[in-house]
């Protein structure tokens, strides 16, 4: 069985759609920063401070040739950035979560942990260049996707449902 590869901007509901999956199914989910920040025994926030941005883009590369490898079946949440591996299509099928960028701003603004979601983010210190990332990155997304959800408006619940449906 194929993994799902949960992909899209930061804040998008990447992880809270996962654990809506993992409810609604029998799979079991995995998330890429997670697992490099286990591998490092420090946040990604630290990883970005103390070695760089590449240092991070290389973890990222070897987790997806190890999911790629070793992992069948599972639901994987992945960073903002991580679509950009060169091995993406071969971890499973691709689902891209998108809304507008007004939107996911809102979203995390409007969370009741809104100053922690912004400062375990590097790359959304600053709104104006997250949202020019945002926009570099928006139709690479939809290139490399198999699916995509459009987000806005919809229900963690649904988007669950629509993504098990749709795969
Ligand atoms: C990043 C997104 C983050 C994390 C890192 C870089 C990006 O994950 O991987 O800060 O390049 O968009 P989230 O999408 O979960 O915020």
């Amino acid at each position: 069985m194929k993994n799902i590869v949960l992909i899209g901007f930061m804040g998008v509901g990447k992880g809270s759609v996962a654990r809506e999956i993992v409810k609604q199914s029998d799979m079991i989910a995995l998330d890429t920063d997670d697992i490099i920040e286990s591998m490092e025994n420090r946040r990604i926030k630290k990883i970005f401070a103390e070695e760089g941005e590449e240092y991070f883009r290389a973890l990222e590369r070897k987790v997806a040739l190890w999911l790629q490898k070793e992992v069948k079946g599972t639901l994987i949440s992945t960073g903002g950035g991580f679509f950009k591996v060169p091995n993406l299509s071969k971890i499973g099928t691709v689902v891209f979560l998108s809304a507008p960028f007004e939107v996911i701003y809102r979203r995390i603004l409007e969370h009741p942990d809104a100053e922690k979601k912004l400062r375990k983010r590097p790359l959304f210190q600053d709104v104006e260049r997250a949202q020019k990332l945002y926009e570099e990155r928006a139709v690479s997304y939809k290139k490399v996707a198999d699916i995509i959800i459009d987000v806005q408006d919809k229900t963690i619940s649904d988007i669950a449902k629509e993504i098990l449906k749709k795969v």
